[in-house]
């Protein structure tokens, strides 16, 4: 959150986290409850978007909540997560109302809502709430009625940077080999072009990839000399390359546009024009 906004600029805020502390209702999917980092996050976000000067930030939903018969005041902002089972309802409450708000929502299931009138933004997040769920993230907001999708940079790499986000280094270990030393499997992806590789003895030994003073990786590696290394790597940008385009291939079903689609094609070439 930005420097000068603290929670007391949030309408009843203490109020609401104590009703999370005193409850004792079921965990169901729709009791994600958001990281403090990725709130403030979002927070400072729409003040990008939507200046947030003399309004109040409202979080309606909370466990026992009744969206519906929150007391809204005049100069509110609602900016929070709210149960995804009835969002669509939500979201067309907020639009029939004038209720200005900026949601968090589902990536799989959100994209509809710009029928309702309302702007979906996009970022390539998985967002792990406090209970550990972890949702393909995006919004969906009213605060920027010319907007019809927002693919969100900006907040994309702020969330990343969020510390309830990082990737526990435990279960996620990614090593960054060095130029010369290959692993069995880009071997076998170099099978992927159209012409054989051969690689003599002179250029290569097999190995074992070491990291912090033990042997890791899966199975032997091998280290190639250094105009080998050069030609085996240039070779495997083209190899993996291959290898996507025919994974593509071999599973895409073709997919047609339907007669209203293509009616509704023309409808925007035609707005475009004007
Ligand atoms: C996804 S959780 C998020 C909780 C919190 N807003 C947060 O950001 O951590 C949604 C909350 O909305 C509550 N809820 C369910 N139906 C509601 C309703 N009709 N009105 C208000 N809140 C509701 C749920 O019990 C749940 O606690």
């Amino acid at each position: 959150m930005k420097a000068g906004k603290t929670k007391t600029d949030f309408y009843d805020y203490d109020a609401y986290v104590d009703k999370f502390q005193r409850t004792n209702l079921p965990r169901t999917t729709d009791e994600t409850y958001t990281p403090e980092d990725v709130y403030n996050c979002v927070v400072d976000y729409v003040d990008t978007i939507y200046p947030l000067e003399g309004h109040v930030v409202v979080r309606p939903f909370y466990p026992g909540g009744d969206y519906q018969a929150y007391n809204y005041p005049p100069n509110g902002v609602v900016i929070d997560n709210p149960p995804f089972s009835i969002l669509t309802q939500i979201v067309r409450y907020y639009i029939g109302r004038g209720i200005p708000f900026f949601l968090f929502a589902n990536r799989l299931t959100c994209a509809s809502l710009v029928r309702l009138g309302a702007t979906v933004f996009y970022v390539e997040n998985g967002l792990r709430y406090s209970n550990g769920a972890e949702i393909g993230a995006a919004f969906v907001s009213n605060l920027t009625p010319q907007w019809a999708v927002v693919c969100a940079s900006s907040l994309r790499l702020a969330l990343a940077e969020q510390p309830s986000q990082q990737p526990d280094s435990k279960s996620l270990k990614i090593y960054d080999y060095p130029h010369n030393l290959l692993k069995f499997s880009d071997f076998s992806a170099l099978s992927f072009l159209e012409e054989d590789t051969y690689i003599p003895f002179s250029s290569v030994v097999s190995t074992r990839a070491r990291c912090e003073g033990r042997s890791v990786g899966f199975g032997c590696s091998f280290l190639l000399s250094d105009e080998m290394a050069k030609l085996a790597r240039a070779k495997l940008a083209r190899a993996k390359l291959a290898r996507a385009k025919l994974a593509r291939a071999k599973l895409a079903h073709k997919i047609e546009l339907t007669e209203e689609q293509q009616q509704q094609l023309r409808a925007l070439n035609q707005t475009a024009k004007q």
